[in-house]
């Protein structure tokens, strides 16, 4: 059973507005206008059959296909305005900033640990009356080597693994080079630490190509091995913070005669062998000596007048050893992390 025309347009309006209001976005908007109003659409085809009415049927039906027309161009139009303001809306309050939040609060930087600890050693022997010398890091042969007893062809040359800048400069492979230094412009009797940067062409586990040492060296006339075994027990405990065993082990140094390697007992097990001290009880934590007489005449000074101690130690190692790090490569990647438990 057909229903009249009439009815039917009714019909199609009820669903055209309720879709219409129903629409979810500007694009469903768009497509039902194209469905009802464009060249194919309903209300479009609706109007074309106008003519195609009977003639009493005509003025009415024609006059009711214009209304829905209206109506559904009205009701588009109200939707899309009113679409284009809940989107506005809604990106409004997703931009919203609320300034009454607290802020995040911000991270005071702090001294790198090997800073921490130079300025822990340097407080430590300029108590005890030594004075704070610099030399360069890019340094001569002499310095760095011959004057040191190590001349050219001497076999502890190949232990060095040096940076060559040419055949006659270096990147200092110890700080030692500041004892004569500091020789050549000091007349004893002198008590110094030099602490800096040194370079070796290594790098594994426990090695990196720069790491930092502190060269201590003092020139009396009456300077005996007792003082040097004094001043670095001393140093050790102040260091560490507490009395701990120290024992002097034969070594070979060329410019220290005799000479000395120097080991402590183990503070991560007091001594009873783990696996950082490689289950010895002791680590070894520098090395020292009586200043070779070749040294002092390298420098001018008399032999007969003045006998001197010198030692040089690594402040990595004692960084390690004093804030339980068990990595050397955690000094040098500056983890923020990591250098933040420094602060
Ligand atoms: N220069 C030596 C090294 O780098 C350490 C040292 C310094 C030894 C002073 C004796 C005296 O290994």
């Amino acid at each position: 059973m057909n229903a009249s025309p009439i009815a039917e347009l009714d019909l199609l309006l009820g669903n055209a507005l309720s879709e219409i209001s129903a629409a979810p976005n500007s694009a469903v908007v768009e497509q039902l206008r194209i469905a009802l109003l464009g060249r194919q659409g309903t209300v479009t085809a609706q109007l074309k059959l106008i003519g195609a009415q009977p003639p009493e049927l005509r003025k009415e039906f024609g006059a009711a296909v214009n209304h829905v027309r209206d109506q559904l161009t009205d009701a588009l139009l109200d939707r899309s305005v009113e679409i284009k303001e809940e989107e506005q809306q809604a990106q409004i309050t997703a931009e919203k900033v609320d300034v009454t939040l607290p802020g995040r609060g911000r991270h005071k930087g702090s001294l790198h640990p090997v800073s921490r600890t130079l300025r822990r050693i340097e407080k430590i022997f300029t108590r005890a009356g030594f004075d704070v010398a610099h030399g360069p890091e890019i340094e001569d042969d002499f310095h760095n080597f011959e004057a040191l007893n190590i001349p050219k062809n001497h076999p502890a040359r190949a232990m060095h693994d040096t940076f060559y800048v040419s055949d006659e400069t270096v990147l200092r492979t110890h700080t030692s080079p500041v004892q004569i230094r500091y020789l050549e412009t000091h007349t004893p009797p002198v008590a110094v630490i030099a602490p800096g940067r040194v370079y070796r062409c290594d790098s594994d586990v426990t090695h990196t190509p720069m790491f930092h040492q502190v060269e201590g060296l003092a020139v009396d006339s009456d300077i005996s091995f007792a003082d040097l075994k004094g001043v670095l027990v001393f140093f050790l405990e102040e260091f560490f913070e507490r009395e701990l065993p120290v024992r002097f082990r034969p070594s070979f140094f060329p410019f220290t005669e005799p000479s000395a390697e120097v080991d402590m007992g183990c503070v991560f097990c007091d001594g009873g062998g783990c696996r950082i001290c490689g289950h010895s009880g002791w680590i070894e934590v520098l090395g020292c000596g009586m200043v070779h007489t070749e040294v002092f005449r390298q420098v001018g000074i008399d032999n007969e007048l003045f006998t001197g101690y010198a030692f040089g130690l690594g402040i990595e190692r004692l960084a390690m050893l004093r804030y339980g790090v068990d990595d050397l490569r955690l000094f040098f990647e500056n983890e923020v992390s990591f250098l933040r438990q420094f602060a």
